[in-house]
């Protein structure tokens, strides 16, 4: 049936509250990288610094369910699913996603196509953990503050948010290139601040070869 044009302004406007189009899809074609097999971060193995924390802190992390953005093919989520939490692994790129699902179960993981800042996936009743591993340095800078809105909006009061923070990917003369976007512990700290605060933090002593030394490990509390 034809709109008479202020039906079509109307409907329009509505369109434009509600879309929350991926600006990151528009920065870096994260399906395309996958597409072509361009995946260099991707090390079929969890992250050591992830299996260091989890054998350090030894069952006294009460996250029954854990939020992991950026999962890519999901090594991580299913490190932490195998010592019995459930986790749900996010990412915008389809063929990580399907790459994930193609794993053996290790426990009780799932997985979601999703963008991390759309909120209409966001579930009220959040999540009692977050593992953060090369999804804040994949993010454009400018979009710092979302991931950390999202981090406070997702993670429930007394819920903890964990990671390995990739700090200095680059060379000296070629800190401003990326993704992988370079990053400060006062920086993370500050983004933070609004919902969290810091209980941990150490430069891990395992790392992905080449990473040695370039990352930092660390554990917030969401503020009750
Ligand atoms: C550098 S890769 C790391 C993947 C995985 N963490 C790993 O270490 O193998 C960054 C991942 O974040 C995903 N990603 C980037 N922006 C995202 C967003 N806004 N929401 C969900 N996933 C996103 C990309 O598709 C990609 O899989």
């Amino acid at each position: 049936m034809p709109q008479s044009s202020s039906v079509r302004i109307v409907v329009l406007f509505y369109r434009s509250i509600n879309h929350r189009p991926s600006i990151i899809n528009q920065m870096t074609d994260w399906e395309s990288r996958y597409l072509d097999g361009d995946t260099p971060w991707d090390k079929g193995a969890p992250a050591p610094p992830l299996i260091e924390m989890l054998e350090r802190l030894a069952g006294s992390l009460d996250w029954n369910d854990v939020l992991v953005p950026g999962c890519g093919f999901g090594h991580d989520v299913r490190a932490i699913a195998s010592k019995g939490v459930r986790v749900l692994g996010i990412d915008l790129a389809e063929t990580a996603v399907d790459g994930a699902r193609n794993y053996p179960l290790a426990g009780h993981e799932s997985y979601r196509l999703a963008d991390l800042f759309d909120r209409s996936w966001w579930t009220p009743a959040g999540f009692g953990g977050w593992w953060e591993h090369t999804c804040f340095c994949a993010i454009d800078p400018s979009l710092r503050l979302h991931y950390a809105e999202a981090a406070g909006a997702l993670v429930r009061p007394g819920g903890w948010l964990c990671g390995v923070f990739f700090l200095t990917p680059h060379d000296p003369g070629d800190e401003d290139a990326g993704p992988p976007f370079r990053s400060s512990v006062a920086e993370i700290d500050d983004l933070l601040a609004p919902w969290f605060d810091r209980v941990d933090g150490w430069v891990p002593a395992v790392a992905y070869p080449g990473r040695e030394g370039r990352e930092w490990t660390a554990i917030y509390r969401r503020r009750i």
